[in-house]
């Protein structure tokens, strides 16, 4: 069976060849797609001095790191949902303020915020405008992890050739290139929950981390998150009973260029039998899209402040 140096796309055994490329490799049920065989798993090695080791797995067009550390996982990976990247690239570059402060909560590993730099860079946003981005997580270790900033190669395999430039190799790893490194400021570990900041966001983002805390604590998070970010909000895995009133108390509308396209790029969360409410994955699993009522929050992940002109000038 072919590998592609990394895995293969289907199971089978293919452990002897994947040896043979000296991957370390074991197969497990995916917790992504239940039931289903994943193709491979890969740890990988690096020189990093981080005891951190991302589990690498391939998903289609996505590879996904998989991190643990103490009682935080963390799963995540770069342009982890390009439509998303796209619009907010193009809602900034309509921006009205020249600095743009761009803040990622629970960004893990540092995938999201690189990434984040990585289009900026792209769509030539640093050419016209102060871009300066800040990450942090509730843990240390994935932040030292990103302020290292050294993936297993394997994450080139699912960029395309523009995303790659972005990267230069080290041998055993890949880093986002200085640029990027350079933009991304890693902030001390903090909760989302109790967060404050003296000084305004532009952006705010915190995707696939509110399901980790309970409904109430989504509440007291998004009125703190509104008190420090002026401009947007991107947001996804969230309590979607609840969403609506904590955006619209906070001043948020959405934004719904691109909305379905959106939803269905966060891989692994699309499902189209219904989850249900009491089920713990209620706040992860997305259904089928629908413009059912309220769906532009339920189904939303950019908002904006609504006091916001719209459209912006493109200037
Ligand atoms: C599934 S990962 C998502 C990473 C990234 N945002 C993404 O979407 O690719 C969840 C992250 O949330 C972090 N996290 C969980 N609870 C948190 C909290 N209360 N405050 C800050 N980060 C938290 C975890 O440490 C982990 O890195």
């Amino acid at each position: 069976m072919a590998v592609d140096g990394w895995g293969c796309e289907t199971p089978g055994d293919h452990e002897a060849d994947c040896r043979d490329n000296r991957v370390d490799v074991f197969r497990s049920q995916t917790s992504v797609e239940p039931g289903r065989w994943m193709c491979f798993l890969e740890r990988f090695r690096s020189e990093s001095t981080v005891g951190i080791v991302p589990i690498v797995e391939r998903h289609g067009e996505e590879t996904m790191l998989r991190v643990y550390s103490g009682q935080s996982k963390g799963a995540t990976s770069f342009f982890r949902n390009r439509p998303l990247l796209r619009l907010l690239l193009t809602q900034l570059a309509g921006y009205p303020r020249h600095r743009i402060k761009v803040l990622f909560h629970a960004s893990s590993i540092g995938a999201e915020p690189y990434s984040f730099a990585a289009y900026c860079q792209m769509y030539g946003l640093t050419a016209s405008r102060e871009i300066e981005i800040f990450a942090t997580d509730i843990d240390g270790g994935f932040l030292d992890f990103a302020r290292e900033a050294r993936y297993p190669a394997a994450v080139l395999s699912t960029m395309n050739g523009s995303e790659r430039d972005q990267f230069e190799n080290d041998g055993a790893s890949v880093r986002p290139v200085e640029a990027l490194r350079k933009m991304v400021t890693l902030l001390p570990p903090m909760s989302f929950v109790d967060a404050t900041f003296a000084e305004p966001f532009d952006v705010v983002c915190l995707t696939n981390a509110m399901t980790y805390v309970s409904a109430a604590e989504q509440t007291r998070t998004l009125a703190l998150v509104a008190s420090y970010d002026r401009g947007y909000l991107v947001a996804s895995a969230f309590h979607p009973d609840t969403i609506e009133a904590d955006l619209r108390r906070g001043g948020y509308v959405p934004v719904e260029d691109e909305i379905e396209a959106i939803h269905d790029a966060w891989n692994g969360r699309r499902r189209d039998e219904p989850v249900t409410e009491d089920s713990p994955q209620y706040s992860w699993v997305l259904p089928r899209f629908s413009r059912i009522d309220g769906y532009a929050f339920r189904y939303g992940a950019v908002f904006r402040k609504a006091t916001l002109p719209s459209p912006w000038p493109n200037t």
